[in-house]
C-alpha cells in the first residue's frame, strides 16, 4: 500500500510554507535522583501526526508523547521504570532487544500478568549491553503499538564513537482516515492479517512528518534509526552523504558504507555520517515513490563542529559460537494468503485453514501447529548452542524476532546478505531459509515470533523454554 495521497498533498504545501519545523530533541523525562525511576503512563492522547495542527485524537501514548520519552542509561546500570496503565485495557511493556531477565520481559500471560487498567508495574531491567533499543506494548501489540505505545531506549557506552550530534529517529507508518484520525475500523482486518500485515498510509519520524534537524556544519553525526511499524519494511535512503553503518539491532557490525538502510519492523540501524554538505535528505523508498522522512540541515548558528573526521574505531563483532554441539530446531513457517497450508493443529485439534481463519482468526503455523504464547517450540538446556533452522515457506516476508538473546544469521544463498554482527530481528523474504544461531545463556520462557504484529497475533510465534 502506498502512502496517503490527499495528505501527501497537504504535506507538500506545508513543507513549502516552511512550518513543519518541530523540536526534534526527544524529551528525556526527569529521573528522581534518589530512586532513579522513570515513570511511563500509558494513556489515550492526541498526537500531531500530520504536523498541521490536525490532532490525531485516538492515539495511545506514553506520557502523552509521540514517540514515548527517550529512556537513556549507561551500560552496567539498571533501567527502572514504573509503568502506569491509564488505558481502559490491559497492557505490558517489552524492552525490545534487551537481554533481559525473564520476569521483566513484559510478555503478558507468559512472563507476567497483564497490568490492568488503573494498576502499575515496576520494571527493573539490568543493562548489560550498549546500543539502540526500543520499548513497546506487548499486549495486543498489533493495536497498542499501532496507536503509538512505543519509545526509544538508548544505552551509552564508554567506547561509543565520538560525535557532534547523536540523533534518534523513530520511524512509523500510521493508517489514518480522511480526517487524520487513526483508522479504527480497519483494526483486525482479516485481509491484513493473512497478507503482509497492517500497513500505514502516513509516515512519521519522531511523531511528526518530515522533521528538520539542525546540525553544526561539518559535524559528525550518529543516526539511530528505529522502526516502530507494525508491518511495513522501510527502505531509508540517505541522500547523497557518505553513511557508515556501525550497528544493527544495537549490536556492533563490520563498518560498511551504505546508501539505503532496510528496516523491518523492530529493527534498528546506527549510522555515522559526516555532514559534508548543507543538507541531507532522508526518504523512504520502499514504495517506489520516494517519501520524505526527514532532513538534516547544517546551521552555522550552532557553532563549529568539534569532532575530527578520523576513521571510526569499532570493536569487532562477536565471532560465531562453536557449532560442534549445536542443537538444531526446525521451524517450518507456513500459512497466510497464497500459501500452502491447508490445515493446522490449534488447541489440539486439526482444523482446515478456512475454519481457523473464520472462527479463530488464526492463519499461520510453525511445523503444522498454530503458534501461541502457551505453545512451546522447544525445551533447551541452559548454555546450549542452538540453531533455529527457519524456512519461510509462505508467500510473505517475515521479521523474525527472538526475545532475551541475540543471534548470528547464516544463510545458504550466497547472493543473500547475511549480517556481520548479531541481531535480534531478522527479515526473511518469502521462500528463504536462514539459520539463526544463539547461545541459550538466559534462562526463562522466551518468545520467538514474527514482528509483523498481525502475523504474531494470528499464529506466528512460539516459546523457547531455556532452563
Ligand atoms: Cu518487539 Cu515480542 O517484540
Ligand atoms: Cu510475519
Amino acid at each position: 500500500m502506498g502512502y496517503k495521497q490527499m495528505q501527501r498533498r497537504d504535506f507538500l504545501t506545508i513543507a513549502a510554507a516552511g512550518v513543519t519545523a518541530a523540536s526534534l530533541n526527544l524529551p528525556t523525562i526527569g529521573r528522581a535522583n534518589a530512586s532513579d525511576i522513570y515513570r511511563l503512563k500509558a494513556g489515550k492522547a492526541t498526537a500531531n501526526l500530520i504536523g498541521d495542527g490536525t490532532g490525531s485524537k485516538n492515539c495511545w501514548l506514553y506520557n502523552a508523547s509521540c514517540p514515548g520519552p527517550l529512556l537513556r542509561r549507561r551500560k552496567g546500570e539498571m533501567l527502572n521504570v514504573a509503568v502506569i496503565n491509564d488505558l481502559s485495557t490491559p497492557t505490558t511493556v517489552h524492552w525490545h532487544g534487551i537481554r533481559n531477565i525473564n520476569e521483566m520481559d513484559g510478555v503478558a500471560h507468559l512472563t507476567q500478568p497483564p497490568i490492568e487498567p488503573g494498576e502499575a508495574f515496576l520494571y527493573e531491567v539490568p543493562l548489560t549491553e550498549s546500543g539502540t533499543y526500543w520499548y513497546h506494548a506487548h499486549t495486543m501489540s498489533w493495536e497498542q503499538v499501532a496507536r503509538g505505545l512505543y519509545g526509544p531506549l538508548i544505552i551509552d557506552d564508554d567506547d561509543d564513537p565520538a560525535v557532534d550530534h547523536d540523533f534518534t529517529l523513530m520511524i512509523d507508518d500510521w493508517r489514518l482516515d480522511q480526517d487524520g484520525q487513526i483508522d479504527d475500523a480497519s483494526f483486525g482486518s482479516l485481509h491484513d492479517w493473512s497478507h503482509a500485515g497492517r500497513f500505514g498510509n502516513w509516515l512519521t519520524v519522531n511523531g511528526t512528518s518530515d522533521p528538520a534537524l539542525s546540525a553544526k556544519p561539518g559535524a559528525r553525526l550518529r543516526l539511530r534509526l528505529i522502526s516502530a511499524a507494525n508491518a511495513r519494511i522501510f527502505k531509508i535512503k540517505i541522500g547523497g552523504a557518505a553513511a557508515t553503518l556501525i550497528a544493527e539491532d544495537g549490536a556492533v557490525c563490520q563498518a560498511e558504507q551504505i546508501e539505503v538502510v532496510t528496516l523491518a519492523p523492530g529493527q534498528r540501524a546506527d549510522l555515522i555520517i559526516d555532514m559534508d554538505r548543507d543538507s541531507i535528505i532522508l526518504q523512504d523508498v520502499s514504495t517506489g515513490t520516494p517519501y520524505p522522512a526527514g532532513r538534516i540541515i547544517a546551521d552555522p548558528n550552532l557553532g563549529q563542529a568539534e569532532i575530527s573526521k578520523t576513521p571510526i574505531n569499532l570493536a569487532a563483532p562477536a565471532p560465531i559460537a562453536d557449532l560442534s554441539a549445536v542443537k538444531v530446531i526446525d521451524v517450518h513457517m507456513q500459512g497466510g494468503a497464497m500459501g500452502n497450508l491447508t490445515e493446522a493443529i490449534f488447541n489440539g485439534d486439526k482444523l482446515p485453514l478456512g475454519t481457523l481463519a473464520r472462527e479463530h482468526k488464526k492463519l499461520w503455523a510453525f511445523n503444522g501447529i498454530v503458534g501461541d504464547y502457551n505453545q512451546t517450540l522447544a525445551d533447551i538446556q541452559l548454555g546450549q548452542v542452538v540453531a533455529l533452522d527457519v524456512f519461510n515457506d509462505t508467500a510473505w516476508p517475515h521479521a523474525m524476532h527472538l526475545h532475551g538473546h541475540h543471534f548470528w544469521v547464516l544463510v545458504d544463498d550466497p547472493t543473500a546478505d547475511a549480517p556481520s554482527g548479531k541481531r535480534d530481528t531478522w527479515l526473511m523474504p518469502a521462500g528463504s531459509r536462514a539459520r539463526l544461531v544463539f547461545v541459550a545463556d538466559n534462562p526463562g520462557l522466551w518468545l520467538f515470533h514474527c514482528h509483523m504484529l498481525e502475523h504474531a497475533a494470528s499464529g506466528m510465534g512460539m516459546v523457547l523454554a531455556v532452563s
